[in-house]
């Protein structure tokens, strides 16, 4: 993710969310400060959230890895955002597999996804992609459930 796909970040990340109508809608300053913090991902920890396109380049969304800290524990989670236009064709689920199995190759052991309660859709991300959860937390100011799995890279 780099700076020429801000126009597409931001068209993903204000996206009107069926599931966080109490949220304020995120803008293109959000979209610049999403890529910012992707930029010090990668230089960190060799990974972050990655643009998702199909193959004939239309863009979909991000996907990827991000540390989290959760009630003062670091945790590798898998993240993940689609077009309205495009959900529920797979693509989210089919991004967040590619980017479980580059986790576990690269010997991460333990990956989550935090979701809030009334998100129905990314629960069914996290499920698809063989994780349950684990416990709840309270995350970023809200309460969230704690979707968890045991990587192995064997
Ligand atoms: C969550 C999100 C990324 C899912 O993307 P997607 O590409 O539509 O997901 P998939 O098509 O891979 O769906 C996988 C499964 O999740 C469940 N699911 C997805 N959307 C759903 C919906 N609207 N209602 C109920 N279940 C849903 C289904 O079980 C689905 O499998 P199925 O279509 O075979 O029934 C997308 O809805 C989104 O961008 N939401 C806003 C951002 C967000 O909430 N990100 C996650 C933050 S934790």
């Amino acid at each position: 993710m780099e700076e020429a796909d801000l126009d597409d970040m931001t068209a993903v990340l204000s996206a009107p969310d069926p599931v966080h109508v109490d949220r304020p809608p995120r803008d293109r300053d959000d979209a610049v400060r999403w890529i910012e913090w992707q930029q010090r991902n990668y230089a960190e920890h060799d990974f972050g959230l990655w643009v998702v396109e199909t193959h004939d380049g239309t863009f979909v969304g991000d996907c990827g890895l991000t540390m989290q800290d959760v009630e003062g524990t670091a945790h590798v989670e898998v993240g993940y955002h689609v077009m309205p236009d495009l959900r529920r064709h797979g693509y989210a689920t089919e991004a967040a597999r590619a980017v479980r199995d580059c986790a576990a190759a690269h010997g991460v052991e333990h990956l989550i996804a935090l979701v809030r309660p009334e998100n129905t859709p990314s629960q069914g991300v996290a499920r698809a992609l063989g994780m349950e959860v684990e416990r709840t937390a309270y995350v970023h100011g809200v309460d969230a459930l704690v979707f968890g799995m045991t990587l192995s890279n064997g």
